[in-house]
């Protein structure tokens, strides 16, 4: 259920395109944000933190979970419905994020 609603969200945000860093944010705060935090600290395990994460990492990771080269029950989903320039906007947004 709660998969289901993450989907709604991430259709209603994906008609949006605006430019880069701010589709990020708007992305990232509406689905994201529910499970990862934005500090990078440990705090927030078992969700890993994306706060300050190198940018080419984020996109792979994002890119492999998408393809289902990378297997997480939760990312696989959430990933599945990213286009590519959602998966970069995000990227750039948390890799920006805490410096
Ligand atoms: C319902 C909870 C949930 C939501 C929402 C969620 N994630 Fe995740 N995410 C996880 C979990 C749990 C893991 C780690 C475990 C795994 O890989 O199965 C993870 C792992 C990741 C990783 C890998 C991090 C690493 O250290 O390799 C990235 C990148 C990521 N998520 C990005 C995102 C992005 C971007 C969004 C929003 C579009 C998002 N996640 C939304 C739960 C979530």
């Amino acid at each position: 259920m709660k998969i289901l609603l993450i989907s709604m969200v991430l259709l209603s945000v994906s008609t949006a395109q605006a430019a880069s860093i701010y589709a990020g944010k708007a992305k990232a705060a509406a689905v994201c944000s529910q499970c990862h935090g934005v500090r990078s600290t440990s705090a927030e395990a078992p969700f890993p933190p994306l706060a300050g994460r190198d940018e080419e990492y984020l996109e792979m990771a994002l890119k492999q979970y998408r393809d289902k080269t990378r297997i997480s029950d939760v990312m696989n989903n959430i990933a599945g419905s990213l286009t590519d320039r959602d998966i970069n906007n995000i990227a750039n947004y948390y890799s920006r994020l805490g410096k």
